[in-house]
């Protein structure tokens, strides 16, 4: 349950947050001071806000450099607007380093859901790469432990699992990124228990909508996804292209607001978690997650318009 205490907590830092960004220069029109949407995890109804980050690429960044000192405004917007969940992985070329540092210096593990990964073959590799990601994430716990891609889920699964009954992981899953991967993780969704899933779901690749996700929402797994920009596809793509007139009725303003509406708009998803190394495009992303949700024809309208 969505505590009052904690609702006025997140309002406020919202209003911190954005507040933070206008001061910064970035044009936020017509803010409110409105929280986050929250989503529970059924598996034990602690609730996450509708938007957290990725770091595949956007956090993969020399310490000291301009890139690493902006990613902390990235940080402080992204904890002050209300947001928690942050994937990284192993094998993000040391975006999991760079991710540890900054909560480190910036104070927010407490306040981080900390995602990551297993991505190894044998059980030998992933016993060394979670003892390597605690030291690179400076925690010797996450809240979820993902493997990677499916790989070698039948060695790796049953190691998440075991960490998680040492208190190393809160929650266990599973992601992948292509359609190719959606029958596998149907017939693991139908045959493990899972806590979580990550999956791609975004305007112009809605597949997971066929099967995947109602499953994962009748299996009582939540549900992450990942690729709501297509990597950032989709902004090329819409580049001369207005906004629907519908939008200011969904409460949009932006193309990155309606491809991460069009993502948590689907009843199944608990956290979309787009990738930005910008502070005003964190803060943009973070407003995609404040106000309704797309109906279901504004959601075939979009799919139509990127088919
Ligand atoms: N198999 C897996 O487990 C798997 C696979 C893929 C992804 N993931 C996870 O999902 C996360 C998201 O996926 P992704 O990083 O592949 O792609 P994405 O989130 O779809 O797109 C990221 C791209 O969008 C740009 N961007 C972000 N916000 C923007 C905004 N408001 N306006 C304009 N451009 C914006 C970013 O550039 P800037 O940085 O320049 O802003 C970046 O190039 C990953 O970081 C990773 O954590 C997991």
């Amino acid at each position: 349950m969505y505590s009052r205490r904690r609702f006025l907590h997140a309002a406020m830092a919202t209003t911190a947050g954005l507040a933070l960004v206008s001061r910064a220069g970035f044009a936020l029109a017509g803010e409110s001071a409105q929280a986050l949407r929250q989503r529970a995890i059924p598996a034990t109804g602690e609730t996450l806000p509708v938007i957290g980050a990725g770091t595949s690429g956007s956090f993969e960044a020399t310490p000291g450099s301009d890139k690493f000192n902006g990613l902390k405004d990235v940080l402080k917007v992204f904890f002050e607007g209300g947001a928690t969940l942050i994937d990284t992985s192993p094998n993000y070329s040391g975006a999991d380093a760079v991710l540890g540092q900054l909560l480190e210096e910036g104070g927010w593990r407490e306040q981080c859901f900390l995602a990551t990964k297993i991505a190894a073959d044998t059980r030998e590799a992933a016993e060394a790469q979670w003892a390597a990601s605690q030291r690179r994430l400076r925690t010797d716990h996450v809240e979820l432990l993902q493997v990677h891609n499916l790989r070698q889920w039948k060695i790796q699964l049953p190691y998440a699992r075991e960490l998680k009954e040492q208190g190393k992981t809160k929650y266990v899953g599973v992601t992948h990124y292509l359609d190719s991967g959606l029958d596998e993780l149907e017939q693991i969704l139908r045959t493990e228990k899972l806590d979580f899933i990550q999956i791609h779901y975004s305007v112009n690749s809605p597949n997971a909508a066929r099967t995947v996700l109602p499953l994962a929402q009748e299996k009582g797994v939540a549900v992450l996804i990942n690729r709501a920009f297509d990597d950032g596809r989709l902004f090329a793509s819409v580049r001369n292209t207005p906004l629907p007139d519908w939008a200011e009725e969904a409460g949009v303003s932006s193309w990155a607001q309606m491809f991460l509406k069009f993502a948590i708009s689907h009843p199944a998803v608990t956290t979309v978690i787009p990738a930005t190394s910008r502070a005003d495009r964190q803060a943009d992303n973070l407003q995609g997650g404040i106000g309704p949700l797309l109906t279901d024809a504004q959601q075939r309208s979009l799919i139509g318009m990127f088919a």
